[in-house]
């Protein structure tokens, strides 16, 4: 959080010295400085201002029309028009996990071949990538260039892009990347990474594209979730993305109305 934002921050008052003051602005000045609380999972379109609804984004009717308890859900229906990415610190703290999942409840345009997710280090190198379309691949680089390109991980005979909602869970764990595909089919890959793997948070995450890219994403998301577990993805459709006679669990209230976090004060460019 930036300091500048801090709507505290005007009450400080440098002529008041005394014991009384001095402690309450040290803890507010603590409380202003201290970084938004991580969740686990990483609640990815939270964190990218999707809720904020930014130019090319809308929201829209999600996955289940209605839910046992409650309403229906919701989504986010990304246009060409969306340009969404933040510093990857802002999603993750420290280091990104070695091993992880990566989870998504999205509905891509048929026929569209695009990355739903791009990582980048700080010298602009791809390092994670999550491609939608025909037998898509896993794009995944360490800090030593592994896996080369002709290595990276394709899960051919997939179509995630059909025009249909599908819940996606890729679960790397140490030199494999499984994907589970609507809570049925599951397929796993090597990934032949180095040893002691490591994905720069210094870039930038790019949600919808990669760079140079034509083709980006169009389609709608409700879910975008990393957890810094390889088990995540297993439970992804028990855990965080239940059927539609099961109420949504409380992580997932995407709903733009009831959006409340410090993080809106956010810019993203
Ligand atoms: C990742 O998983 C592998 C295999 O289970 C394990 O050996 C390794 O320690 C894990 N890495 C971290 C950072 O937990
Ligand atoms: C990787 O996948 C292969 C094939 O499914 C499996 O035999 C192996 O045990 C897996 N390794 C790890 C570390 O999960």
């Amino acid at each position: 959080m930036d300091i500048r934002d801090c709507p505290f921050r005007k009450k400080r008052r440098p002529w008041r010295v005394d014991l009384s003051s001095f402690a309450l602005v040290t803890l507010v000045l603590a409380l202003c400085q201290l970084p938004v609380a991580r969740a686990d999972p990483v609640d990815v379109l939270r964190m990218l201002q999707l809720p904020s609804l930014p130019e090319g984004v809308r929201k829209v009717p999600g996955f289940c029309t209605s839910r046992r308890a409650g309403s229906g859900d919701h989504a986010y229906r990304i246009t060409k028009k969306a340009q969404i990415s933040a510093p990857t610190n802002q999603l993750f703290s420290g280091r990104f996990p070695e091993n992880f999942s990566i989870m998504a409840l999205v509905k891509a345009h048929a026929g569209l071949q695009a990355f739903l997710l791009s990582i980048y280090s700080e010298q602009g190198v791809q390092q994670l990538g999550v491609e939608l379309g025909r037998s898509p691949v896993f794009l995944y680089e360490d800090q030593t260039g592994k896996p080369a390109p002709e290595d990276y991980p394709l899960f051919s005979g997939v179509n995630l892009a059909d025009g249909k909602w599908h819940r996606i869970a890729i679960s790397v764990s140490k030199k494999n990347v499984t994907l589970l595909l609507d809570c049925k089919k599951r397929m796993t890959r090597a990934l032949p990474r180095s040893n002691s793997p490591v994905v720069d948070t210094k870039g930038i995450t790019m949600f919808g594209a990669r760079l140079l890219d034509e083709e980006v994403f169009q389609g709608d998301i409700q879910q975008l979730l990393i957890a810094s577990n390889p088990q995540a993805a297993y439970d992804f459709c028990e855990h965080y993305s239940p059927d539609c006679d099961s109420p949504l669990p409380k992580i997932q209230s995407q709903d733009p109305n009831t959006y409340v976090s410090n993080t809106a004060k956010h810019h993203i460019h």
